[in-house]
């Protein structure tokens, strides 16, 4: 795999002893927030900030949560890789036998790059494109999850012309709501993706009465950050009852049911899903049926196992409000103002008199913040109202300089980030067994202007 590595150990990174909890994996060591055992202030004094943090100890321990949670299923866990799609990630994912679930040709080239193996690569995705498709079908994926009858039609079409036929299966719109954010509620009828069974049932029967289209499964996925089990199953239940009329109706038994992903992580004020008894209820419908089992894990895999660092610059007082201004904002997070995505917020390093707490991670009440807690916006440079970090979060008043860690960013935090106003986008570092790997360099000025060209 290609990611370039630079090694740090634990032993630079000057960690004390004694511990104490944090968010995620990060864990405070005398006031010292560590990845592992690695200081994060360290790591943005090597990196510079702003500066991602992935913690690859907990990645793998969220898989094996997960692994555990559907065991008696057994599932194929396809990495959801539009969550973080750094080849580092990727690698150590595949290492530990995972597949991917995407949905662009640059997410197939990742995984093919770090050698996630194509038979357990699913795709979905409204609008693939023919090229897409010829790319992957070449490839040998596992299969297509098709999400219209013009996109199923244009698969035949191109495994046709490649004397193939395409592994596929359908996308079911399950109608089932879900309390997310109304931009990553996906399951509902008025959503763009999937169809209704009736219409799924009906490009089944198409798929099968046609050359170039081999159905294998059937999809479904209701949101993303859902909290509650029931959604899942509901959705499950539609699916399989979907499924069921294939088998009886079309006279074709798919293999498997891919769930999606969407298993919300902790974070602000909520909790995070019961994935045991999530577990539970998918193996109460699916144990001994001879049905396969596909989730699309992102977030849950990668997100708390994440932090971004940032630098504060300075400390703003005017119309009645208290500004952290940082050198990280939207561009390099932009959940807060999109989604309006809580991340708890801590010190890097907690002064010695012990203002501050891990609590500031969270939604802190003023006497969990510390004795000098205040009211802030936490912003950053982009010249946008819309750039910030937090808005009215108690938290202790940093000092000009400090490192804070925002936690929950390893999921769609540089997989999201953008180069407005010429800013280029942080380097990545990832942490297991006490080393750290640099797994992407800061972008330079000159990969702000490269591929450009003078009219
Ligand atoms: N499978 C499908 C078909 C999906 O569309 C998604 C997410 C996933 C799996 C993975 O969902 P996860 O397990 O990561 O929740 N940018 C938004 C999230 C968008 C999710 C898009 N699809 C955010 O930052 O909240």
């Amino acid at each position: 795999m290609g990611a370039s590595v630079l090694t740090e150990s634990a032993a630079d990174a000057g960690v004390p002893g004694g511990a104490g909890a944090a968010p995620g994996g990060f864990v405070r060591s005398d006031g010292v927030l560590c990845c592992g055992t690695v200081s994060l202030e360290s790591l943005a004094e090597r990196h510079g900030t702003p500066l991602f943090v992935y913690d690859g100890d907990r990645i793998l321990a969220r898989l094996k949560a997960l692994r555990d949670a559907f065991a008696p299923v057994r599932p194929l866990v396809a990495y959801s890789v539009k969550a973080n799609p750094n080849l580092a990630v990727l690698d150590l994912l595949a290492g530990a036998g995972v597949g991917a679930d995407i949905v662009s040709g640059g997410e197939l080239y990742r995984c093919l790059r770090a050698g996630v193996p194509a038979d357990k690569v699913v795709f979905a995705g409204v609008g693939k494109t023919r090229v897409e498709m010829r790319d992957a079908l070449k490839a040998g994926i596992k299969a297509f999850h098709v999400e219209s009858a013009p996109e199923m039609d244009a698969l035949g079409e191109v495994a046709v012309q490649m004397g193939r036929a395409a592994p596929m299966g359908v996308r079911v719109n399950p109608d089932v709501a879900s309390s997310t954010h109304e931009y990553t509620r996906t399951g509902h009828a008025a959503a763009k993706f999937g169809v209704p069974p009736e219409q799924a049932l009906a490009l089944y029967r198409r798929a099968a009465a046609r050359e170039g289209l081999r159905p294998v499964g059937i999809d479904v996925h209701v949101g993303s950050q859902v909290r509650e089990p029931e959604p899942f199953l509901r959705a499950l239940d539609v699916v399989l009852d979907v499924a069921d009329r294939v088998r009886r109706e079309v006279g074709v038994r798919l293999g498997y049911v891919d769930m999606g992903g969407g298993f919300g992580i902790a974070g602000g004020k909520g909790g995070e899903l019961d994935l045991v008894a999530l577990g539970k209820g998918v193996a109460d419908r699916l144990e001994g049926s001879g049905t396969a089992l596909i989730v699309e894990p992102g977030r849950f895999l990668v997100g708390d196992a994440g932090a971004l660092l940032t630098r504060v610059l300075y400390v703003k007082r005017s119309g009645g409000k208290t500004f952290v201004v940082a050198d990280a904002g939207m561009t390099e997070l932009i959940r807060p103002s999109h989604y309006g995505g809580v991340h708890g917020i801590s010190l890097a390093r907690r002064p010695a008199d012990g203002a501050g707490s891990d609590a500031d991670a969270d939604i802190a009440s003023a006497a969990d913040a510390g004795r000098d807690a205040e009211r802030v916006d936490v912003v950053g440079p982009v010249c946008e109202q819309g750039d910030f970090l937090a808005r009215d979060r108690l938290m202790t008043v940093p000092d000009p300089g400090a490192v804070l860690c925002v936690h929950q960013a390893g999921a769609y935090a540089f997989a999201m980030a953008s180069n407005y106003n010429s800013r280029p986008r942080p380097a990545e570092v990832l942490v297991r067994g006490g080393q750290a790997a640099l797994v992407r360099r800061r972008e330079s000025f000159r990969d702000l202007v490269r591929g450009e060209a003078r009219a």
